[in-house]
């Protein structure tokens, strides 16, 4: 009998600390979202460089045109379409989204062809989380 009630009082001991390290683990999540000096996803590389390096948001907002389409858009057209934002970036595919305004555009390719494979690809991740 004593070796039962041992028994249950480990396991609800055991179950006890997995919800709290289960608690603990999403509080991480959360916070590292806004640092950017820890362990980065793509999508916070792409942000971060849609943001800064990049200068892409002078143009181009979440879900709202200004001078460029909005970013829900941009990912939206890509989507469908199946085309491929890495390569465009690359000064390599023609324009779907807006091609009127192709020329403005076409001014940031200075920037978006110094950067790496890498790089574009988490833009384009930072694009695409959009559609969520
Ligand atoms: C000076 C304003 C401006 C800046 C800065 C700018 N864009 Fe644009 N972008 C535009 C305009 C205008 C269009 C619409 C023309 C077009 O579709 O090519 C566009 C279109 C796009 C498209 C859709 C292209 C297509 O297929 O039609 C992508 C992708 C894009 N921009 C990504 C970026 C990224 C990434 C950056 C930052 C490196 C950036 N833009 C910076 C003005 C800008």
């Amino acid at each position: 009998m004593k070796k039962i009630v041992f028994l249950s009082a480990v396991l609800a001991f055991s179950s006890c600390k997995k919800e709290v390290s289960e608690n603990t683990d999403s509080k991480t999540e959360t916070y590292s979202e806004g640092e950017s000096a820890k362990a980065k996803t793509p999508e916070d590389l792409g942000k971060e460089l849609f943001e800064g390096r990049g200068n892409c948001t002078a143009c181009h907002l979440p879900d709202q045109k200004v001078i460029g389409p909005s970013i829900k858009e941009i990912a939206k057209i890509y989507k469908d379409k199946n085309a491929d934002i890495v390569t465009f970036l690359k000064g390599n595919a023609d324009p779907i989204v807006d091609p009127s305004q192709f020329s403005v555009m076409q001014t940031n390719f200075g920037i978006t062809k110094a950067m790496s494979d890498e790089e574009l690809k988490a833009i384009e991740t930072y694009i695409y989380s959009h559609l969520k």
